[in-house]
């Protein structure tokens, strides 16, 4: 099988994943922070050093800024619900994933008043644009740093600086970024940044997280056992325990933490460099195929490795269907989670196939998966 869906989540794993997520299973799959025993501490203290390793890669000071999440969905869901109230106004993009439509608009409900900037076709958008939605009681700019349908990169700094001298909070959903872009959230004004763990920081499905500012104090998701301060009733006023109730996932956090090894000993400039090398080369066979057209931003500008496309005559989920029975290749065909982002660019109709590469992805994969869209065409 050819694997062209990595924005889904990346796949094949760097070998290190699974041998430390056994590891964990054989060797000492206690119950972190509950039992003070040698098992525990040292399945708590597995989980500390991964919260570590991720606050050096997203340059955050106290690693108990970060909570762990099953997903980027619930770390979403978090900082959303954990920080708007009733009259407060949000700003938010076209290109946003339903894991951050859907939360705003059910808290439209509770009086949370959004605007939806509208991006390019081409998938981009300036900070200027969110400048002029910005209302006296805006108290939050949330946008995606890559969208997952065009790829293209927002340009996160900007907004960073724009949210920071309205004195409004700035969140980011690093779904598609975290491990593939540079991300400092103290340098990019970042107060809320929600990652998950299956895309392209190589962990397993069922890890995410959520930097929490400092200064931020979120209800919580859940309430529940945290493991330390039994005797109060209410949820700990202490980080992580606050929004972590309920057991970690050892053996998914010892999956990640062994995914953000791998980008540290390989470099994420070279992560980068290889797969924005493969992403040309993609772009570049994909133009010469008869009736492709691809979308979102042309060569030369910032883009996730994401390239999605339309072949005239054909509907999106049929090219999907061929491409994984006839020619076992593996890609995402339809309306990726982000309708919005595709009534944008015009595709919400019949949708749009994407192809999104990682870094196992090589020039062999992508020769054999233009030339099975050139038979489809033929
Ligand atoms: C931009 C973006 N946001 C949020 C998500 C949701 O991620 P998860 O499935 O890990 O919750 C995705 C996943 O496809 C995404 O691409």
């Amino acid at each position: 099988m050819i694997y062209l869906d990595n924005a889904a989540s990346s796949w094949p794993k760097p070998p290190q994943v699974e041998e430390s997520m056994v590891e964990v299973l054989r060797d000492y799959g206690a119950n972190p922070g509950r039992s003070g025993h040698q098992l525990a501490a040292k399945a708590a203290d597995t989980i500390y050093q991964i919260r570590s390793q991720l606050a050096k890669l997203f340059h955050v000071k106290n690693p108990n800024d970060i909570v762990f999440t099953q997903n980027a969905t619930e770390s979403l869901n978090l900082g959303l619900k954990g920080y708007l109230k009733s009259g407060d106004h949000v700003v938010t993009t076209s290109f946003e994933h339903n894991s951050v439509r859907r939360p705003l608009e059910y808290l439209r409900e509770f009086g949370v008043e959004i605007s939806y900037v509208s991006g390019a076709i081409d998938g981009k958008l300036s900070a200027q644009d969110i400048e002029q939605a910005i209302r006296e009681n805006t108290k939050l700019i949330v946008v995606t740093h890559a969208s997952n349908l065009t790829g293209s990169i927002l340009p996160i700094e900007e907004l960073g600086k724009l949210a920071h001298k309205k004195n409004i909070r700035f969140m980011v959903d690093a779904s598609q970024t975290a491990g593939y872009c540079p991300i400092d959230v103290e340098a990019m004004k970042i107060d809320l940044l929600a990652f998950t763990g299956h895309k392209s920081l190589y962990g397993p499905q069922g890890t995410g997280g959520l930097y929490i500012h400092p200064e931020l104090d979120l209800v919580p998701l859940l309430h529940g056992g945290t493991g330390g301060h039994s005797e109060l009733i209410e949820q700990p006023p202490v980080r992580p325990d606050r929004y972590e109730s309920g057991t970690r996932n050892t053996v998914g956090i010892a999956g990640l933490g062994a995914g953000v090894r791998f980008i540290e000993e390989t470099g994420l400039d070279v992560i980068r460099k290889h797969e924005e090398h493969l992403t040309d080369f993609l772009m570049e066979e994909m133009g010469r195929v008869k009736g492709l057209t691809i979308y979102g931003p042309e060569k030369g500008h910032p883009r996730c490795p994401i390239v999605s496309f339309s072949i005239d005559g054909f509907d999106a989920s049929e090219i999907g269907f061929i491409l994984d029975t006839h020619y076992q290749i593996a890609v995402r065909a339809g309306l990726h989670c982000s309708p919005l982002a595709h009534e944008t660019i015009g595709t919400i109709e019949g949708g749009l196939v994407r192809a999104s590469l990682g870094f196992f992805n090589t020039k062999n994969h992508i020769e054999e998966f233009v030339r099975a869209l050139r038979d489809i065409v033929s």
